[in-house]
């Protein structure tokens, strides 16, 4: 019974669907337990480059069955996008291969409307959300007066479909935005439920029998620590568990199942931020110019659902060692140090300080971060490229001895780095 879970430690993007990529290539399912098309994840397969937002990062790997576990909110026509996408780049994605779960909440035009005139109300303390209507699905889960996929499968979904449209529109008035016509969007729906029926059922199920069988389970997280609901850096978070133990309630996993996980956070070798909330460590100026790149790599750090500038900085192992914790890491895979070669010194945040104090854990958790100073170890860079690199000992030995100080300061040993983003660019030690 092997349950492994990719986590992002930071605010998303750290590499997750190449790490997922790597893992995937021995695993018998891959399953993702949160969130929705909010998430870009990348995986570089020589020239085909595939940005999924929805589907698991592992259904590259013909093997593998991919799940889209309870925990996730889901924009039907996004899936079908990719799914389309998917297929023309030659990935099986039959019911097969694909799994649904029933349980798991619809995204309606209603809900991005909503996202977008929350936004707009919130004015200069908006979230900076990526508009896919994350968090009003969520809130109707919670209100309990969400659709979930399951009712797509039943015969008065339409109507069903309709009534939530009209409760959307009367908070929509309320916002002063305006209301959606009801009748295409029914429409429309009611074909991505005659498009959508063969894949959607029970998965936990399946997922825990695989699980007593021996079978390889991967669990791909969406977002990062930062951005968990409840230990995310509130309210600038996204909505909903992003964390490791989230796997268990967004995929139906039982603690027999999970006893003995493979915990594998995803490390940045420098820290990212997308949207509003503090960041501690951020640069500006020509380093952070250095740090994000122009946009003209597919890897320059611009959103890859939005499009957005990220913020950069020096990475935060404050912040990390509370990620070990949140999500008890067995393994860090650190990516892009390729990022970092070619720079005279290179910062690590060992620890912040307040009035005088130092601190080195986050007592309180992630918050009123805007008053600690971070407090930087400074490291010797490494001049020479590393992306041809594949085993440690072809490390420059700065390099070497930034990655292992990160082990040292957070106690979670280094197994894997990334150093570009092609399958092969990877270093297991
Ligand atoms: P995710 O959301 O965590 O899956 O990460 P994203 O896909 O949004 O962002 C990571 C970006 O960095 C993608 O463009 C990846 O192809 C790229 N990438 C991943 N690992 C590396 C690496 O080690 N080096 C470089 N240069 N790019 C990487
Ligand atoms: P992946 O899976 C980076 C951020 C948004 C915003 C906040 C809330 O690719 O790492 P939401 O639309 O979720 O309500 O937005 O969360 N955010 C992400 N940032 N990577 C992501 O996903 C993100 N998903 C949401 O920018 O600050
Ligand atoms: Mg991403």
């Amino acid at each position: 019974m092997t349950l492994q879970i990719v986590v992002g430690t930071q605010w998303g993007d750290e590499g997750k669907g190449r790490i997922v990529d790597w893992f995937s290539a021995g695993a018998d399912y891959v399953a993702r337990y949160n969130g929705g098309d909010n998430a870009g994840h990348t995986v570089t397969v020589g020239s085909q480059v595939y940005k999924l937002h929805l589907v698991p990062s592992g259904i590259i790997h013909p093997q593998v069955i991919a799940v889209l576990g309870n925990g996730m909110v889901i924009n039907p026509r996004t899936l079908l996008d990719e799914i389309a996408l998917l297929r023309q780049a030659g990935v099986d994605v039959s019911p097969r291969r694909l799994r649904i779960s029933s349980f798991a909440h619809l995204i309606t035009p209603a809900h991005r409307a909503l996202d977008a005139a929350l936004e707009a109300a919130r004015g200069k303390t908006s979230i900076g959300t990526t508009g896919r209507g994350i968090g009003p699905a969520y809130t109707d889960k919670a209100a309990r007066r969400g659709l979930r996929m399951g009712n797509m499968l039943d015969a008065n979904f339409v109507e069903q479909l309709g009534e939530h449209l009209a409760e959307a529109n009367r908070m929509l008035e309320l916002l002063g935005a305006p209301p959606l016509d009801p009748e295409p969007v029914c429409r429309e729906y009611g074909q991505y439920a005659a498009a959508l029926k063969d894949y959607i059922t029970e998965t936990s199920r399946e997922l825990h029998s695989a699980l007593r069988a021996g079978k390889t389970v991967l669990a791909e997280g969406a977002q990062g620590t930062l951005l968990d609901l409840d230990f995310g850096t509130y309210p600038f978070v996204t909505s909903s568990s992003t964390i490791a133990p989230g796997a268990l309630t967004g995929l139906g996993l039982g603690l027999d199942v999970a006893a003995g996980a493979r915990v594998i956070g995803v490390v940045k070798a420098f820290q990212t931020r997308v949207g509003s909330g503090p960041f501690p460590t951020e640069v500006s100026g020509s380093l952070a110019e250095r740090l994000r790149g122009t946009g003209a790599h597919p890897w320059d750090e611009y959103g890859t659902t939005t499009g957005r500038p990220r913020r950069v900085g020096w990475l935060d192992v404050v912040l990390l060692r509370y990620a070990v914790r949140l999500n008890g890491l067995s393994d860090l895979a650190v990516t892009k140090l390729d990022i970092l070669s070619g720079l005279e010194t290179v910062h690590l945040c060992v620890a912040y300080e307040s009035n005088g104090r130092r601190h080195e854990h986050l007592e309180a958790g992630p918050f009123s971060l805007q008053s600690f100073q971070p407090v930087y170890e400074e490291l010797p860079g490494w001049a020479e490229p590393v992306s041809a690199c594949r085993c440690w000992n072809d490390l420059p030995s700065a390099a070497r001895a930034y990655l292992d100080r990160i082990a040292d300061l957070c106690g979670v040993p280094v197994r894997f780095v990334s150093v570009g983003p092609e399958r092969e660019q990877m270093i297991e030690r």
